[in-house]
């Protein structure tokens, strides 16, 4: 049954979810096309590097009864603190699964530590950085007996401006996001732990995204993010297909609609996109609660539901019996997660699934340590690179063991037990009364302590003979006069379940404007969970330093002070676009509103294209405040020795008949081009610098990220920038052909320190 007809049938549509209905689409498609119908689900086929998990998923399913196979389709919620269970078959010697959040470590127990969010991770552009990172996830979780880590976060990916979950995924932009997914899947999966990547796919805003009764008793649906197939392949399926390339053992389907099609029952987004083109071998599982329909989603390709489902369980036995579904879909979908056991060899690496995660932390139970001081390095690292300095007048910073130092703001300290603290100023923006470490959610993860600024300054103090003076709580305070500098600490809050009013708050600006209207030298820090504006106070010439501190974990002084004083150099970039005002942003600004006659089926149209961010900044001709990529050093670059060579390819079809493996056509990772620079520390200081190389495609958008290189440079020392171009970084998806394809003509190079700053130019053909 294809529903596409008027408002009553949809709404009968719906009520008989579980039928055999295929797509159950929700409203009308009265703007976008209908989600096109992808039938019969792809069985994993042991593609890659999984044939041998293949093997051994495969005699284990022939061992089962019919009610072991569907209890592994159906999680529940078990006797201990897991966001979901798989349960036990003992008789063969298979413990269940764990599958916990999130993405920026393991939330809700105890011996575990905060990691340096998604946003922060972006900031760093540093591969390796995320890759060791993952590593160390992967160790916490894996000590805490979880299978699945419920994370990386590649969508949202920054298309609304404001919207909640933006700090838990890595940036705005596909190409860094997928760079970074790449490798937090490869490190967590080194540790035996299954990267459950989500939430696919254009889950872009938080308004919405769940069904909700409305005034008159009507079901409002989750919004349906309607996504063009050019805009899904190169904006918001990019970052996936880089995870699925990196092995990926599971993908979380979306709460919200695609062309009007729940993601978890979207045939088109897991038979087609997922399974068949990008090859994937693992398991869909939804996100919490997101099912929405029985054997059409089985049928659609959901493997496993999550928790407590009351539309699989024996009912799937009844839909063989009865012809609306194949048994061997059900055998595809329990294979699948079997191979993923398989895959990380997790009858080893999880022997007692749930181990560490108690249901209540604070009653006694079984102590599980994940913390390991082997980690710090790593956990101070990854803490100090999301750091992005955006302004530092005459050299302000760093400091030089200073007489007097006032500090200021409710951001500077507190005690992280506080969400009651949580202040939403007249609706403008929320913050929170105290140090912001990570935002809010299931992506929040638990801190083995707080280290704030305020603690960390005053070890420093201690050391240097600096008199410190605070005032934490009062928007004016009184300040010396004497005040060698005014550090002034805000926030900016964001959270799962809500998109933020708005990028800056009244009370924020008029404390750092009250502040720098008598601190001849105030330096404002800011931990923000996403974009923060600063247009309100950035031109006061009191303002000598700001820095976005995003979210850094549980070592937010210790790192912060040490970019303060100069014991380590900043080299964070910013991984979204600062804009002057907020209507610079246009409608990305803001999460789309049900309106109109079909309130009860809002709908997000994604028009601009892939105009997203720096994109569209560039394609409006509007200059930001801070560009995408940018961030200052204590030290100076100089980029020269732009050398780019291509292989003689040429712009014809590549073989798209060649056997599909996880990530998808293996030519599309193919080399086609290198580019190379000199990047030479001429500053008196060691430091770090992200070169980047942007992309002028034919036929598309003026630059496009498609290269970053972190390098280290001692001062008067020179590094080689190489940057590798694949075919689909240098390749548009082309609708007709449904295959990525270069163009033909001159495409375009630049090469620099932001995307507003790319001093070398050149180009390339096919
Ligand atoms: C959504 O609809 C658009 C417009 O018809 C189409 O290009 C695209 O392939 C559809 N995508 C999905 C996942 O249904
Ligand atoms: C089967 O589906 C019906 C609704 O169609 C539901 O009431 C029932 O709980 C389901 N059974 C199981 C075992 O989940
Ligand atoms: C087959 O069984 C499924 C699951 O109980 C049920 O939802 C569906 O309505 C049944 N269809 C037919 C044609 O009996
Ligand atoms: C800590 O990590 C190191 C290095 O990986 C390892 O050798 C050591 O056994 C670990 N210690 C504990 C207590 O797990
Ligand atoms: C920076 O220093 C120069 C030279 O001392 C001075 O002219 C200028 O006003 C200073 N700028 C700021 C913003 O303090
Ligand atoms: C923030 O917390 C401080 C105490 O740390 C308190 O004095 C102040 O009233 C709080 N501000 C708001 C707006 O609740
Ligand atoms: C931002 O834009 C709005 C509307 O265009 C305007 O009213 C406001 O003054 C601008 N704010 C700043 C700080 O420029
Ligand atoms: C701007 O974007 C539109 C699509 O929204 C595109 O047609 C146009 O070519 C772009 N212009 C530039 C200068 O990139
Ligand atoms: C920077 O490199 C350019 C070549 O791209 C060179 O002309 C210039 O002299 C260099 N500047 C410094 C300060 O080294
Ligand atoms: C492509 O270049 C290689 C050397 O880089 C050369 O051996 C080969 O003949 C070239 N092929 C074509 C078709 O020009
Ligand atoms: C792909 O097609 C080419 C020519 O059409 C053929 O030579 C080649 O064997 C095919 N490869 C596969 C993997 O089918
Ligand atoms: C680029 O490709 C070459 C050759 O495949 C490889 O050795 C090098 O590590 C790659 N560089 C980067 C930055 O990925």
């Amino acid at each position: 049954m294809w529903v596409t007809g008027s408002k009553s049938a949809l709404l009968l549509g719906l009520a008989c979810s579980s039928a055999v209905a295929q797509d159950v689409i929700t409203t009308d498609s009265y703007f976008y096309g209908d989600s096109p119908p992808v039938y019969p689900s792809p069985s994993g086929n042991g593609a890659g590097d999984w044939s041998s998990a293949y093997q051994k998923a495969e005699d284990f399913v022939s061992q089962l009864t019919q009610e072991e196979k569907v209890s592994l389709t159906t999680g529940v919620t078990a006797n201990n603190g897991c966001s979901g269970h798989i349960q036990a078959i003992s008789r063969l010697d298979f413990p269940g699964m764990c599958l916990a959040d999130a993405g920026n470590g393991v939330r809700g127990t105890d011996y575990v530590n905060s990691w340096a969010s998604g946003v922060h991770v972006g900031a760093s552009w540093n591969r390796d950085l995320a890759l060791q990172r993952g590593k160390y996830l992967g160790t916490e979780f894996r000590a805490k007996g979880v299978n699945a880590m419920l994370g990386p976060v590649v969508g949202p990916t920054g298309r609304v401006a404001t919207s909640g979950r933006n700090w838990e995924g890595f940036s705005s932009d596909p190409y860094l996001t997928g760079a970074l997914a790449f490798q937090t899947v490869q490190g967590v999966q080194s540790e035996g732990v299954v990267a459950c990547t989500k939430h696919y796919i254009g889950n872009e805003q938080e308004t919405n995204r769940n069904p909700k009764a409305n005034d008159q008793g009507q079901t409002v649906e989750s919004v349906s993010s309607n996504i063009d197939d050019k805009t899904l392949h190169e904006q918001y399926l990019w970052p996936f297909q880089d995870a699925v390339l990196a092995g990926s053992a599971s993908i979380m389907c979306a709460y919200n609609r695609v062309n009007n099609s729940y993601s978890c029952q979207n045939s088109k987004l897991l038979n087609g996109l997922l399974k068949t083109e990008l090859g994937f071998q693992g398991y869909v599982v939804t996100d919490w609660g997101a099912q929405h329909g029985g054997i059409a989603a089985a049928n659609a390709g959901l493997d496993v539901v999550m928790p407590d489902s009351s539309l699989w369980g024996s009912n799937l036995t009844d839909a063989i019996a009865n012809g609306t579904m194949e048994a061997s879909r059900l055998d595809d979908m329990i294979t699948r997660l079997m191979a993923s056991w398989y895959y990380l060899d997790q009858a080893s690496t999880i022997p007692s699934p749930g181990v560490g995660m108690p249901v209540d932390s604070r009653a006694p139970h079984q102590t599980v340590v994940a913390r390991n001081s082997s980690e710090n390095l790593i956990l101070l690292q990854a803490a100090i690179e999301g750091h992005v300095l955006v302004k530092n007048e005459n050299n302000t910073l760093p400091l030089k063991a200073p007489k007097l130092l006032s500090i200021f703001g409710y951001d500077a300290n507190g005690d992280g037990q506080s969400s009651e603290q949580l202040i939403f100023d007249a609706s403008t923006v929320a913050y929170l009364n105290e140090t912001l470490y990570v935002g809010g959610g299931s992506g929040a993860n638990s801190p083995a302590y707080l280290d704030t600024p305020f603690a960390a300054m005053q070890r420093q103090a201690y050391k240097d003979g600096t008199s410190l003076l605070w005032d934490f709580s009062s928007q004016n305070p009184t300040i010396n006069a004497n005040s060698d500098a005014c550090l002034v600490f805000v926030n900016a809050y964001a959270s799962e379940g809500w998109d933020r009013p708005g990028l800056s708050d009244d009370y924020s600006d008029t404390l750092i404007t009250n502040v720098a209207n008598t601190c001849k030298n105030t330096i404002v820090v800011i931990h923000n969970a996403g974009i923060r504006l600063v247009g309100n106070w950035i031109d006061n010439d009191n303002i000598k330093a700001v820095i976005f501190a995003h979210l850094p974990g549980q070592d937010v002084g210790g790192p912060l002070v040490d970019i303060l004083y100069g014991k380590v150099n900043p080299s964070g970039k910013l991984p979204y676009t600062v804009a002057k005002n907020e209507s610079d942003y246009g409608s990305l600004l803001s999460p789309s509103q049900p309106e109109g006659q079909f309130a009860i089926f809002p709908q997000s149209d994604f028009t601009e294209g892939v105009y997203v961010d720096y994109k569209y900044f560039d394609n409006n001709t509007i200059t930001p405040q801070y560009p995408f990529g940018y961030g200052l050093s204590y030290t100076t670059f100089n980029y020269s020795d732009l050398s780019v060579s291509t292989s003689n390819e040429s712009y014809s079809a590549y073989p798209a008949n060649a056997t599909i493996v996880p990530g998808g056509n293996p030519h599309l990772f193919d080399n086609l081009a290198t580019v190379s620079v000199t990047v030479q520390n001429t500053g008196s200081v060691y430091g770090q610098e992200v070169a980047q190389l942007y992309l002028g495609i034919p036929n598309g958008p003026v630059r496009q990220l498609r290269g970053f290189e972190k390098v280290s440079i001692d001062p008067s020392q020179t590094k080689t920038a190489q940057f590798n171009l694949t075919r689909r970084d240098l390749s548009v998806w082309d609708t007709t052909a449904q295959q990525w394809l270069l163009q033909e003509g001159t495409y375009n190079v630049y090469v620099g320190s932001s995307s507003r700053d790319l001093p070398l130019t050149s180009t390339l053909s096919f």
